[in-house]
Formats: C-alpha cells, structure tokens, sequence
C-alpha cells in the first residue's frame, strides 16, 4: 500500500494541522505526493479552522494551513493510513483502543521520528504564542525524520 499519513492531536485546530502543513512543506521540498490528513481524537472543533496562533505561526514559516477544517478521527482512517501519528501519549493511547482488529496501520508519536522518543508535542492551546513556536520546531523536525522513515522502506 502507498504510504499515507494522518496526524492526531486533541482538537485538531493547533497541532496536527501545524504538523500537516509541515509535513506537506517537506514532501513538495522531496518532490513526493503522498494522502496527509489531520484528525482530532475530540470532536468539539469539527469544521472549525486551525486556531489563528497556528495559522500565524505556519505562516511565518511560508506555510498556509488557513484552508484546513478540523474533524474527528474515525475507523475507517485506521485502513485508508499506513502511519498514524499521534502528538501525545493520551493521542496515541486514544488511537490504540480504537485501532480496529485487522488494522496494519502504524501508530507512532510524532517527536519518536525526530529522536526524543517518548516525548510529547505539548498542547499550546492554553499557553502563549512560544508554545506555537516550539510546536513548530518539533513537527517539522519529526516531519523531516518520518519522511526519511518513509522514503527508506
Ligand atoms: P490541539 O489543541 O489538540 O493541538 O488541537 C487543543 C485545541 C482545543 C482543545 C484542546 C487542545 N480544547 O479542549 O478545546
């Protein structure tokens, strides 16, 4: 199966968006064209946009994210994505108890890509605009190390 990923936070408005402009970024600077998505394991921001502080941040790194719409993550992306990657632990602990029976998908965290194995994306939801901006360090360092994972199977 082509790889295809989908990144998971909580509210899919900060960090997941942030981490799927990042990795789109990548991809094109590679020349690849792989499925991205962002879910959100909550549903209380569906059809919302990423909240302004991420939008402003991707943007500040020429990356647009204004045009994504937050939905929640559902069973059928456990066949249709090959890498599924959480922010956190209780993203990831979300993932495996819905991951259907029969599902190849990978589940990861996303800064195991970027060698802090275990560590969190911290949710800036609550936080100041630094927040966004670390958020951004750390997807798209663990953008660049998923896609070498990628490119190298
Ligand atoms: P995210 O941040 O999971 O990075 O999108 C959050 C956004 C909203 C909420 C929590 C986290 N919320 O509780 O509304």
């Amino acid at each position: 199966m082509t790889p295809a990923v989908l990144f998971v936070c909580l509210g899919n408005i900060c960090r997941s968006p942030m981490a799927e402009g990042a990795f789109r970024a990548e991809m094109a600077r590679r020349g690849l064209a792989l499925r991205v998505d962002s879910a959100g394991t909550g549903g209380w921001h569906s059809g919302d946009a990423p909240d302004p502080r991420a939008v402003a941040e991707a943007a500040r790194h020429g990356v647009d994210i204004s045009g994504l719409r937050a939905r929640q993550v559902a069973p059928a992306d456990f066949d249709r994505f090959t890498h599924i990657v959480a922010m956190d632990a209780a993203n990831l602990a979300t993932l495996r108890r819905m991951q259907p029976p029969g599902s190849r998908a990978e589940l990861s965290l996303m800064r195991d890509h970027a060698g802090a194995t275990g560590q969190p994306v911290a949710d800036p939801y609550y936080g100041g605009p630094e927040g966004f901006a670390q958020v951004w360090t750390q997807v798209q360092s663990g953008a660049g190390g998923l896609l070498d994972h990628i490119e190298a199977r």
